[in-house]
């Protein structure tokens, strides 16, 4: 059982535009974060995103991987590039490679991840396309911390929202894009302010272990 403490500086990760990102800016600007986004780092030195945090002022590297370079090596350096810069809370959004089991392990606790689907449906890639493929009536994103596996860590809250009969993967991935934009600083802020924790592998807010994840429909714009 571990106690909950605020977790202020934030290193987040990215693989390209990076507008889970940016929100993440807007929202320590606006002080609804309590925490301060301390490096952005990609694995692709060209991802859009880190130009963009680059011009907000924000600690930018890329740490792509070398050839040869094992993942559990070049993971070594992803984490030695995070403590450098002191950060307690390590935040995906759109990171696109899985990481090593013992980094994941090394951040237990400390890192979230925002997936485009409501998990545990959906897990991997192309989750837009396959919500129409299944028929869902639903989609949405998740917020999770991250455990070894792949998608599979605690749910800490997904907004959702209906599925159109026009819809196309393109038109999803806009409308969920905008869910995501909301619900992940959300999290964020309550794990910079102390108020989100594990415990007992459960995610718990203000005291409260969630047996489920939170849920919130969103309206289509
Ligand atoms: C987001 O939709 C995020 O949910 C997804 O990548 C996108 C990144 O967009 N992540 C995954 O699919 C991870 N499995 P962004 O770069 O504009 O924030």
């Amino acid at each position: 059982m571990s106690i909950a403490r605020p977790a202020r500086r934030i290193a987040v990760l990215i693989s390209g535009t990076g507008s889970n990102m940016l929100a993440l800016l807007d929202a320590c600007a606006r002080g609804d974060v309590a925490g301060e986004v301390v490096t952005v780092i990609s694995d692709q030195p060209q991802a859009a995103g880190l130009s963009k945090a680059a011009a907000r002022g924000v600690p930018v590297e890329a740490i792509p991987y070398e050839p040869g370079e094992s993942r559990h090596d070049h993971d070594l350096r992803l984490r030695r590039a995070i403590e450098q810069r002191g950060a307690d809370l390590v935040v995906l959004a759109g990171y696109m490679r899985i990481l090593d089991v013992q980094f994941v392990q090394h951040f237990a606790d400390r890192m979230l991840n925002i997936h485009p689907s409501l998990l545990p449906r959906h897990k991997g890639l192309h989750t837009h396309r396959r919500v129409l493929e299944a028929g869902d009536l639903v989609h949405g994103a998740s917020v999770h911390y991250v455990t070894p596996e792949l998608d599979g860590g605690p749910c800490v809250l997904q907004g959702y929202l209906a599925v159109r009969a026009g819809d196309d993967a393109e038109s999803l991935r806009l409308a969920v894009h905008r869910i995501e934009h909301v619900i992940y600083p959300r999290v964020v802020g309550w794990a910079a302010s102390g108020r989100l924790t594990i415990l007992d592998g459960l995610p718990t807010l203000d005291g409260v272990p969630l047996q489920q994840p939170l849920r919130e429909e969103f309206a289509r714009s």
